[in-house]
């Protein structure tokens, strides 16, 4: 079970701190969840510094294919193991739908990251339109496809009409998209899209929901650390 926070662009350094020394006293006797924090790249030294001794992982919100180069604007997997995260996201997508992520980059993405010894939480999900016009096998498929079974990927699971909308999947889309993932590909697959502390405890508790990575609710330390307990269940 692993439960991911995606604080996307919110929390510079200071903030940052504060968070992961509160977390850090909250879930200091948590057991049978591994937990990440995935804040923005300016604050992930900080978040290593305060969880180191923790068994709260720091991953970033996403990686460059390459060891380095002439990519303005961009990270690599090197430069993030030396920084001391565990791991990166890919794919999510609010990177596909505003930054005009392919899955073909997806995919180098993914593959970097394993080979230098990263671990990562590759997105995917399907649109509402594309739900709404029986596709979503399809699109889950085509966005497998980039991907390769590896102990250190985990799919998040993330239909894209669930995230920041407060429309959660109900547990039984969650369960059959999950499935269908897992046939495609055999890792864990966590599931994202408006989790709460309220349905957290249903969702996780879906025979092939892994986890969750948790976006708007993982911003407050109260609620990000419910959900942690509710995996526990
Ligand atoms: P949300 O975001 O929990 O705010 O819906 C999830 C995500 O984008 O990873």
């Amino acid at each position: 079970m692993l439960i991911a926070g995606n604080w996307k662009m919110y929390k510079g350094p200071a903030e940052a701190a504060e968070f992961c020394v509160e977390l850090r006293r909250r879930l200091a006797d948590l057991e049978g969840v591994d937990v990440a924090v995935c804040p923005p790249f300016t604050s992930l030294a900080v978040a290593v510094q305060v969880l180191a001794g923790t068994d709260i992982a720091v991953a970033a919100q996403n990686v460059h294919w390459d060891e380095e180069g002439a990519y303005t604007g961009e990270v690599s997997a090197s430069m993030l193991r030396e920084l001391g995260a565990y791991g990166a996201i890919v794919g999510h997508s609010e990177r596909r739908q505003l930054f005009g992520e392919t899955d073909e980059g997806v995919g180098k993405r993914a593959r970097a990251a394993l080979e230098s010894g990263l671990s990562v939480i590759a997105c995917v999900g399907e649109t509402e339109a594309e739900r709404e016009a029986g596709e979503t096998e399809d699109v889950l498929r085509r966005q497998i496809s980039v991907l390769e079974a590896e102990d250190n990927l985990v799919v998040a699971y993330e239909p894209v009409w669930a995230i920041g909308t407060g429309k959660t999947a109900t547990p039984e889309i969650a369960q059959e998209a999950h499935a269908f993932i897992k046939s495609l590909l055999d890792v864990p697959v966590l599931y994202g899209g408006s989790v709460k502390p309220e349905n957290a405890a249903e969702l996780l508790g879906q025979p092939d929901v892994d986890g969750a990575l948790v976006g708007g609710a993982s911003l407050d330390v109260e609620s990000f650390a419910a959900i942690c307990l509710a995996g526990t269940r």
